[in-house]
């Protein structure tokens, strides 16, 4: 039983760090570690802040100069998986 336990641990990790298609593209902008840069880290965020910013930018409700042309790339399910990875 031990080794099926410490194999299905081992897995759980390796699933959580694969990223949700597109929001790994999100880092070239948000760095993930460059606090303080003109572009805001979206590490540690509220993913449900998250997701509602993309929704606004995605409708057009918040003036962007790039986002509202990459949230439109997204469906509303595709951009609330993001969210959770990105914050993370
Ligand atoms: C090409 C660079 C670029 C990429 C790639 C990018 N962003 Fe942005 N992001 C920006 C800029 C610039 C702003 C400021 C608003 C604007 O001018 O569009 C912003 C703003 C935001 C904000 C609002 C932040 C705040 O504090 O108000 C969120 C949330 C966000 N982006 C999420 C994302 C997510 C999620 C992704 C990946 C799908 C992403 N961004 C990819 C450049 C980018």
């Amino acid at each position: 039983m031990a080794p099926v336990v410490a194999l299905l641990l081992g897995a759980m990790p390796a699933v959580a760090e694969e990223a949700p298609p597109g929001a790994s593209s999100c880092f070239g902008c948000h760095s993930p570690t460059r606090e303080g840069a003109t572009i805001p880290s979206l590490r540690g965020r509220d993913p449900a802040e998250v997701a509602a910013a993309m929704r606004a930018f995605r409708d057009g409700t918040r003036p962007a100069t790039v986002m509202d042309r990459l949230a439109r790339g997204f469906t509303e399910a595709e951009s609330l998986a993001i969210s959770a990875w990105v914050v993370r």
